[in-house]
């Protein structure tokens, strides 16, 4: 079964295209994306690949560190990596440490850790592949967003990072963010939180909204300041 929000993440061994890792002292400091592809050499992986490559320094910016998982060896995504860096127009992705890892998990350890083969899984080379999970996990080793996609639907990274902007500021301060919330957008108050007390919290102000139910729940602020 996979890990759920508020677990630890479920610790393990293995090699990467970075060489061997303990994932807990990977993570250790840090926030990370984990997230896992059916198999290498597929398009809409090699896409999905190069653009969380592209977009490194805003994950490096919110300190998060990622790490990719495909179910084949070390070897093969090594091979694979020179495919992922043509596409992404020269984005680093080699063994040597630049770019981010990617797990070599031909015997589906980790996968079968972090429940990433689903009951419909897809079949590649004969055998069950992963899917596209993707698991947030804070700088506490807890699980704070999943998320699974068909094999064949690309995730947007876009909104993973919006997804942390937003965990990292709820993390700090009693506001939920609404649909569609981007950073700088105003933010909920939480309903735990009493009107009073919402005067000293949110300095720069609090509006209810006015609703046919005459209860008192939507409070809108400006996000605060992080
Ligand atoms: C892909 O990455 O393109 C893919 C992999 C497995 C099944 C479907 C699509």
């Amino acid at each position: 079964m996979a890990p759920l929000l508020g677990d630890i993440a479920p610790n393990f061994q293995a090699e990467t295209t970075h060489g061997p890792i303990d994932f807990h002292e990977f993570i250790s400091g840090s926030w990370c994306c984990l997230f896992s592809h059916p198999a290498d050499f597929t398009p809409v992986c090699t896409t999905e690949l190069a653009r969380v490559s592209q977009l490194l320094p805003e994950f490096a910016k919110r300190n998060v560190k990622c790490i990719a998982l495909s179910c084949d060896d070390v070897d093969s995504h090594n091979a694979w990596v020179a495919d992922i860096s043509a596409y992404g127009e020269g984005t680093p992705m080699g063994s040597s440490g630049e770019g981010f890892p990617i797990i070599g998990d031909a015997d589906r350890k980790v996968a079968l850790l972090y429940g990433m083969i689903p009951t419909d899984a897809p079949v590649v080379g004969g055998q069950a592949a992963t899917v596209r999970s993707v698991f947030v996990i804070g700088d506490d080793k807890k699980i704070k967003m999943t998320l699974t996609y068909p094999a064949s639907t690309g995730r947007s990274f876009d909104e993973i990072l919006r997804v942390i902007d937003s965990l990292q500021l709820t993390m700090y301060h009693k506001v939920g963010t609404p649909v569609d919330w981007k950073t700088g957008g105003d933010c909920v108050v939480l309903p735990s939180v009493k009107d009073d007390d919402a005067k000293s919290l949110f300095p720069k102000g609090f509006k209810a909204k006015e609703l046919p139910s005459g209860k008192h729940y939507l409070r809108m602020t400006p996000q605060p300041d992080v």
